[in-house]
């Protein structure tokens, strides 16, 4: 008995992630899941036993990008019959059967409220040689409560092996969206706005602490609308949520994405002033700086009011960093409008901002009650000028930081940098400020998940570059 083999081989898992921090950590989670299911990853896509696209529908080209994936693997699938096909997440939720239609080669199709079924869906997919469809109900399709119970909260699986860095973690404290920005299509797809409980959210931050997480993300679509109430009418806010996270040892910096303008309340500004785990970098997206615009957008402020916040904000905590994200080319935008968002971007100083042209989406009050008037050059011109804009002016603020001492957190290996020949030892390493800027620095690996003092000696629009003025101290204390 004892040379028989004792395990099956394990099955090889291909995952694709696209959108943004939600769907990297879904990923996570379900490649926590199928792991336990036998399952090991490969990033060779020609080897694979099962194929997953963890998918976004946030613009057009997100979702282009999927469909031409699928296209290319249909010969893969010819030639190995037994290879199971999934789409994931939010495409998933917004497609449903259409994607069995334009590819019927899927086998499960599961929405971001159903993840946790993954493992089965592709059991009974293949015993009944059947696709699965897995989705929540639409937002109409019944009472708030049946509708947020139909998305399940899986988030106590953890994978640390498929994080982008073993020393960070994004940990969710809310999900879905009750906001209904007419372009937006999230709402429909990730469900009404649920907080989790504060309890699970620190015995999630203990946990990952225990496993060397020493930077912890909170994320949300509007994080700072967070409130939970407990039965004895007891309310957390995320001030409250990031007073309590501050106390988990081994957690060293913390961060949260994406702030709602209008919930950016004192409480929380003072949270972040005087918690000095907490990053001084603050994401809380204008996407515009014209009123009629963010009329239609329905974003329920003004442009007075998000720069009246912005004073409060950068009153509040100095040495602070904000960043943006815009939409260029949305319905009715003219070169008024645009010329209004020119100087919003010119009077912020954003650290950085995320431009976007305008996508119309299927379902969205904007797709259905006003054209997508402004041509696509016109909306490629307006997103190069304002990105040109942007650029300038980070540029000018990280010319600030030369000759100055900054601590960083090392996060790894410079993404440029390739262990060529000749190689003396010495890697490009990459971390962050307290306000999240980019610093690109020599040392040794060790360093990475370590506080450095770095001396900034130059800069572009995106990156600080420097030489560790600590390496001899931190060399004789490992
Ligand atoms: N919940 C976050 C962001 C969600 S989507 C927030 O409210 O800030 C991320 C960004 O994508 C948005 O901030 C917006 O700038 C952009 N976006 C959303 N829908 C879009 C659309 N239909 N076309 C182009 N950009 C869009
Ligand atoms: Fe979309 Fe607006 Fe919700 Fe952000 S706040 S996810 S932009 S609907
Ligand atoms: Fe995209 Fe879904 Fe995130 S639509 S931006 S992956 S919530």
């Amino acid at each position: 008995m004892a040379d028989q083999p004792t395990s099956h081989p394990r099955k090889k898992l291909y995952i694709e992630t696209v959108g943004c921090q939600m769907n990297v950590l879904d990923s996570e989670l379900v490649v926590a899941r199928l792991r336990d299911d036998g399952y090991e990853l490969t990033t060779d896509i020609e080897e694979a036993d099962a194929i997953l696209y963890n998918t976004c529908s946030v613009r057009q080209h997100a979702e282009d990008k999927i469909y031409s994936a699928l296209g290319r693997i249909k010969q893969l699938k010819k030639r190995k019959p037994e290879l199971s096909i999934g789409v994931l997440g939010c495409m998933a939720q917004k497609d449903q059967n259409l994607i069995l239609k334009r590819a019927p080669h899927v086998d499960i199709v599961v929405g971001p409220g159903q993840l946790a079924r993954v493992p089965e869906l592709l059991t009974i997919a293949k015993a009944e040689a059947k696709p699965q469809l897995a989705v929540s109900l639409a937002r109409t399709a019944g009472s708030r409560d049946d509708v947020t119970s139909s998305f399940d909260n899986y988030d106590s699986d953890r994978e640390p092996s498929v994080r982008p860095s073993p020393f960070q973690a994004y940990l969710r404290v809310m999900m879905g969206c009750d906001k209904f920005c007419t372009y937006c299509i999230v709402p429909s797809v990730r469900g009404p706005e649920q907080s989790r409980p504060p309890d699970g959210i620190v015995a999630e931050a203990r946990a990952l602490a225990g496993q060397g997480v020493k930077e912890i993300t909170l994320i949300g679509q509007t994080v700072n609308s967070y409130k939970f109430r407990e039965p004895d009418g007891r309310t957390t806010r995320l001030s409250d949520l990031l007073a309590r996270l501050h106390d988990v040892e081994g957690v060293e910096r913390i961060k949260f994405i994406t702030n709602f303008p209008n919930d950016m309340t004192d409480d929380l500004l003072q949270a972040v002033r005087d918690l000095p785990k907490v990053s001084r970098y603050i994401h809380v997206p204008a996407q515009s700086g014209c009123d009629l615009v963010l009329k239609r957008m329905k974003r329920m402020y003004t442009v007075g009011f998000y720069e009246d916040m912005l004073a409060r904000l950068r009153e509040t905590i100095p040495g602070s960093s904000v960043s943006s994200d815009f939409i260029v080319g949305f319905c009715g935008e003219t070169d008024e409008s645009f010329q209004k968002t020119i100087g919003l971007v010119e009077r912020s100083r954003f650290k950085n901002s995320f431009i976007f042209k305008y996508s119309p989406r299927t379902g969205t009050k904007a797709d259905d009650l006003f054209a997508d008037d402004v041509p696509e050059e016109v909306k490629k011109r307006r997103n190069h000028e304002l990105l040109e804009l942007q650029t300038a002016i980070s540029l000018e603020d990280n010319m600030e930081f030369v000759g100055r001492e900054t601590t960083v957190l090392v996060e790894g290996r410079s993404r440029s940098t390739t262990r060529r020949e000749g190689w003396d030892g010495v890697d490009q390493l990459s971390g962050r400020t307290h306000c999240d800027r980019i610093v690109v620095f020599d040392g040794p690996e060790r360093l990475i998940g370590r506080m450095v003092q770095v001396r900034i000696e130059n800069a572009s629009g995106v990156t600080l570059f420097g030489q560790v003025v600590t390496a001899e101290r931190i060399a004789s204390s490992v």
